[in-house]
């Protein structure tokens, strides 16, 4: 609904400026690759557009003939055999440039959909979390169906429906010049208003299609929340906004049937009314001889390609302005700087880093909320192989660092170090192929659990991707699926529990035996036995590389090398968990007393 409003408003407020038309010219460079279909495409539009300007006269000239005053010259059989001939050229024609446009079409939006994608995929994380998904996808989507439909159909009707009237108000105004000047001062004018007409009516009849859509998110709303209001009983209520909605829609039907049917009576007088006076106007000039009745017939149907073309100008006015829009948003993407990212990392042979980590003075804002500093100054040094963990209140900064880490974002102030280098003199994709991250919320991806184990490393063997499952301690649940590796995951497999997804997720660092490892353990708590579980994966999977924890359970921390304690994007504490214990009034045993009063 919100979409369709969008092309709505776009069609409405688009002009066609020349900074937008220059923008929807750019476009055609993705179908230049096709030009030579495009072009024999075109000329066959041409053709078969020309040709079919040929029948009117030709249906005319059949009853002039039988009237015995045909003027080309041929026989009723003659001419019925070249039409039919024309008929099935035209027809092969059609065929022929249907499947050209749909190719040029598809191919280049195609090309476009994937360089849309590329961009969108390699853009840095600051440009997500400024755009909603759901906005980025309708770009690849619906936006360049717009395109698509435009290619391969509106510029195909445009100027089909030009040849068609140029050459109609030609060829009438050549046999038939006194009736053709009544004609188009009469026809125009009618097909005007009726468009004008039509656009009023469409806007009534969005207004109600708007009503009933508000009328739809009461009921939605009132059932998503039943539970709400049954208990505050307010079932009236809810009745009461609902009649309400439906009695403005059926006002606004009222309306538009008021105007739908003014519109009738303007069609049966006076379009109606217009042929009727033109053919009459024709009858008389053919009583006076100065006319002839096949003259008459085929002036009438050059009248109907004619007005035809008029009325399909608005529509295909209309798909332009709403195309130049989708180009627009098409653009803007087209036009974002991405991340220097090495796609061809799979296939390359990555330099291994040690581990070494140096946070100098991290000082950062995200950069869609630039007043707040979530981090102030972050000192810390990692030695390779060691294990430290984060902890401290929810929105410390914890994840923050993580992020940095991962170089998704830039520091505002102070360098991060890793083996003596500034992470932003690495080649990034070598950099980040270097990390193994798993993440606070698992999401595994649409496929075998064989592949997202596997994910993002090539040429895996099944006895790989086992033993990490058996690193994981996944194995154990993996194997008592009938389909084992191959069972389907995510949105339309079976869906696996928190516990289990994160043995994946481990499994999938082990594979990919990253120098250093970030965890950022789940808040949701499992069972004590599935906490275990996961707990012994993760200590596998931690032996030999610079791990960094963020952990919520002070249980789970006890062994590692140095715990930080986070405040308000400071650390206020660091040392191993027996040091930070016997401080009294720490923050770290004060956090410890309490965890383990709960437990
Ligand atoms: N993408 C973002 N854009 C803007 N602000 C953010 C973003 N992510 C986090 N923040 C803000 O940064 C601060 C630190 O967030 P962070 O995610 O690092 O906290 P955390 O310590 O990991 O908390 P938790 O324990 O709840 O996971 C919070 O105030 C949060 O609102
Ligand atoms: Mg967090």
């Amino acid at each position: 609904m919100a979409r369709r409003n969008k092309y709505a408003e776009d069609a409405k407020k688009g002009k066609l400026s020349k900074e937008n038309l220059k923008e929807a010219i750019g476009l055609f460079k993705f179908i230049l690759p096709y030009k030579v279909s495009f072009i024999i495409a075109l000329l066959l539009l041409v053709l078969s557009s020309s040709i079919f300007l040929i029948f009117p006269d030709a249906a005319g000239e059949m009853s002039n003939i039988a009237n015995g005053k045909g003027k080309w010259g041929l026989t009723l059989n003659q001419l019925g055999a070249l039409l039919a001939v024309l008929l099935l050229s035209q027809s092969i024609l059609s065929f022929i440039r249907i499947l050209l446009f749909t190719r040029v079409s598809e191919r280049g939006m195609a090309d476009l959909r994937n360089q849309l994608f590329q961009k969108l995929i390699t853009m840095p994380v600051p440009f997500f979390d400024e755009r909603r998904v759901g906005e980025l996808t309708s770009r690849i989507t619906n936006d360049i169906s717009i395109l698509q439909s435009t290619f391969s159909i509106t510029i195909a009707q445009f100027i089909r429906q030009f040849i068609l009237f140029i050459g109609g108000i030609g060829f009438i105004f050549y046999k038939t010049p006194r009736l053709s000047l009544i004609m188009l001062a009469t026809i125009p004018v009618v097909v005007l208003g009726a468009m004008v007409f039509g656009r009023f009516i469409r806007k009534i009849a969005k207004e109600r299609q708007d009503k009933l859509a508000s009328s739809n998110v009461i009921v939605d709303e009132s059932l998503q929340s039943v539970h709400v209001v049954k208990a505050f009983t307010s079932e009236w209520l809810e009745l009461k906004r609902y009649k309400q909605a439906i009695e403005s829609v059926v006002n606004v039907s009222m309306r538009l049937a008021v105007w739908r049917g003014l519109f009738l009576v303007f069609v049966i007088f006076i379009m109606f009314g217009a042929i009727f006076f033109i053919i009459w106007m024709g009858a008389q000039m053919v009583q006076s001889g100065k006319m002839e009745v096949g003259d008459l017939t085929s002036f009438l149907l050059y009248t109907v390609f004619i007005a035809g073309a008029i009325a399909s100008f608005g529509g295909v006015y209309e798909q332009l302005l709403t195309a130049l829009g989708a180009t627009e948003r098409v653009r803007e993407i087209l036009k974002e700087t991405t991340e220097p990212i090495d796609l061809s990392i799979a296939e390359n042979q990555v330099k291994q880093l040690k581990g070494d980590i140096e946070f100098k003075q991290i000082q950062f804002s995200y950069p869609s909320r630039l007043d707040i500093e979530v981090l102030k100054g972050i000192d810390m040094k990692i030695a390779a192989g060691k294990k430290v963990a984060l902890v401290g209140a929810s929105g410390a900064g914890k994840s923050t660092i993580i992020q940095m880490l991962l170089h998704f974002y830039q520091p505002d102030q102070g360098e991060i170090f890793v083996d003596g280098q500034n992470i932003s003199d690495y080649s990034l994709s070598e950099y980040r192929q270097n990390i193994g991250f798993v993440p606070q919320e698992v999401m595994l991806f649409g496929g075998t659990i064989r592949e997202n184990i596997a994910y993002g490393k090539q040429g895996t063997s099944d006895k790989e991707v086992q033993a990490a499952a058996e690193k994981a301690n996944a194995w154990e649940f993996i194997s008592t699926f009938p389909e084992g590796l191959d069972t389907i995951v995510g949105d339309r497999g079976i869906k696996l529990s928190g516990g289990q997804r994160q043995r994946i997720a481990i499994a999938r660092a082990i594979l990919r035996d990253p120098a250093i490892l970030l965890l950022d353990e789940a808040t949701s708590s499992l069972d004590a036995e599935s906490e275990k579980v996961v707990q012994d994966a993760l200590n596998v999977l931690m032996e030999g590389r610079t791990s960094i924890i963020i952990a919520h359970r002070l249980a789970t921390i006890k062994d590692v090398d140095c715990i930080y304690v986070l405040e308000h994007g400071k650390i206020i504490e660091q040392g191993s968990h027996a040091e930070l214990s016997v401080k009294k009034d720490g923050a770290y045993s004060n956090l410890a007393k309490l965890q383990f009063e709960l437990s």
